[in-house]
């Protein structure tokens, strides 16, 4: 038997493969940051070319770094950066535009047109507000400003996907006998997939002007998706398991049953709170959306609190402030000042996700002094994270009505040993980081893991989990309390400046 379960992480900034071992340990990483294209104020988008090529050399660097072959891998599971979306030519297997990105704001047009003054009016049934955030308005805007795209789109020639369905068709053989599909976590982010019967919502779809041709077939995450083509390292290696990046993470995290979470610091942050077989409603903007399916089982359901801009904003230290040279030196220079010195950033570059649902809003630095130095914003930049975070969590209190008695975290910056503790503050409750930090890897490797039989059941892979690091609440209520009071009201001073 192969003694080995290969991921691939497609994430917003770098795609990686990375190969697990049966204990879910890293046993080699190779990995691609891929570019980011900012055409205009508010636009984002990737190339998909790009992307798909460095996932072949990303396979490679790995399989190399372990010095194993194809033979060593039972299978290989893939995850991804959800809602981006890439639009391609099924004959030709070229994309019609570059993949435009969950963080991409242009399709605020559309979503007005489509809401008709309310945002909510699919939610039941898909569980999402209409945002420029999720996939179907970015399929719009190609088949509205692509020439030729609805044509050729009703002609059943144009193929849509997530990164996962872009790289599993290309996997498997592309042009010539490509699998189009994507799991139902995936599915559920696009705003066109009911989440009782896990299916595409045809009037939803009809009403969007997608034709259904484009849309990928819906299939559990732990499934046998296809087999890679000939000409692939990985020749002959099964695909069986797909999740989005964050619902992948929370399977890493072993938090397969009701009641259990994660909140993932990347990028963005996303917080989710597995409910089980139950769809909760979220009264408090939060998103309901799909935990994960197994082979045969009922759909498990979450509640998401998505935050656009966290680790995102160490970046934009670093590339447009120029106030760090690595993202590492984030902490050292935000422990230069004794506290945040009454200065507060609202990192609203994408406008703000949950529990606001501001498209409108922009970023704001507030309570700035002549005392305020780069240290100051650092910090600022780095709590508003834990700020964030403590939002989404009580939204999620309020809406699950069972208040989380720890939080379990993963993604880059869990590494940051000042903003942990600062979250554990903020929350006052303890916050806990696992062993294996790439947890949303591992979810995927998990779910392909167990439909080729590599492990046996989610009781195994609970055993594999184990704490590393655990940040006990320390700060006085007082001193939680006035942080939480000055964030709030810059929160509302940022969104006064657009009302
Ligand atoms: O919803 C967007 C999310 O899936 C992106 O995650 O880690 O690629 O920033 P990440």
């Amino acid at each position: 038997m192969s003694t080995f379960v290969l991921a691939i992480d497609q994430g917003t900034t770098s795609t990686r493969a990375i190969v697990f071992d049966h204990s879910g340990s890293v046993v080699s990483v190779g990995q691609l940051e891929h570019r980011q294209i900012f055409p205009r104020a508010g636009w984002v988008e990737h190339d998909p070319v790009e992307i798909w090529n460095n996932t072949r050399e990303v396979i490679g660097t790995a399989l190399a770094k372990a010095d194993i072959t194809r033979h060593d891998i039972a299978a290989v599971g893939i995850t991804n950066q959800r809602e981006t979306a890439v639009v391609w030519d099924r004959h030709t297997g070229e994309p019609v535009y570059n993949a435009i990105v969950w963080q991409d704001t242009r399709t605020q047009p559309i979503v007005d047109r489509l809401a008709r003054g309310d945002v909510d009016r699919f939610k039941d049934r898909v569980g999402l507000p209409l945002a420029t955030y999720f996939s179907a308005t970015k399929i719009v805007w190609i088949l509205e400003n692509v020439d030729g795209a609805r044509e050729r789109a009703e002609a059943g020639d144009l193929l849509f996907g997530t990164t996962d369905s872009w790289l599993l068709w290309n996997l498997t053989g592309g042009t010539q006998d490509g699998v189009h599909a994507t799991d139902v976590t995936n599915a559920s982010r696009t705003l066109l997939m009911d989440l009782g019967s896990c299916e595409w919502d045809e009037q939803i779809a009809a009403e969007f002007g997608i034709p259904l041709s484009m849309l990928p077939a819906i299939r559990s995450s732990s499934d046998a998706f296809g087999v890679i083509e000939k000409s692939s390292l990985l020749r002959d290696v099964p695909i069986t398991g797909i999740l989005g990046d964050q619902q992948a993470a929370t399977f890493g995290q072993a938090a397969f049953d009701a009641g259990e979470s994660k909140n993932t610091y990347g990028t963005g942050n996303f917080l989710i709170v597995n409910t089980g077989e139950e769809i909760v409603r979220s009264g408090n903007g939060l998103l309901t959306t799909v935990a994960y399916r197994l082979e045969d089982e009922p759909p498990r359901y979450a509640l998401e609190g998505s935050i656009a801009v966290t680790g995102s904003l160490v970046q934009w230290l670093r590339d447009n402030l120029g106030i760090i040279s690595s993202a590492a030196e984030v902490e050292e220079l935000a422990s230069s000042v004794d506290d945040n010195g009454g200065v507060y950033f609202v990192p609203a570059f994408s406008g703000l996700f949950a529990p606001h649902w501001r498209p409108d809003a922009r970023g704001a630095i507030l309570g700035l002094t002549r005392f305020a130095n780069k240290g100051h914003i650092a910090r600022a930049a780095l709590e508003a994270t834990a700020f964030q975070t403590r939002e989404v969590l009580d939204a999620a209190d309020a809406d699950f009505g069972v208040p989380l008695t720890e939080l379990k975290v993963d993604g880059g910056m869990v590494a940051n040993e000042r903003l942990m503790q600062f979250q554990a503050d903020i929350l006052g409750v303890p916050v806990v980081r696992p062993v294996v930090p790439e947890t949303t890897a591992l979810g995927a490797a998990y779910a392909a893991g167990l439909s080729v039989g590599f492990w046996a059941g989610l009781d195994e892979l609970r055993a594999n989990w184990q704490e590393d690091r655990r940040w006990e609440p320390a700060m006085s209520d007082d001193d939680r309390e006035r942080l939480l009071r000055e964030w709030r009201k810059a929160i509302s001073k940022t969104l006064d400046w657009v009302e």
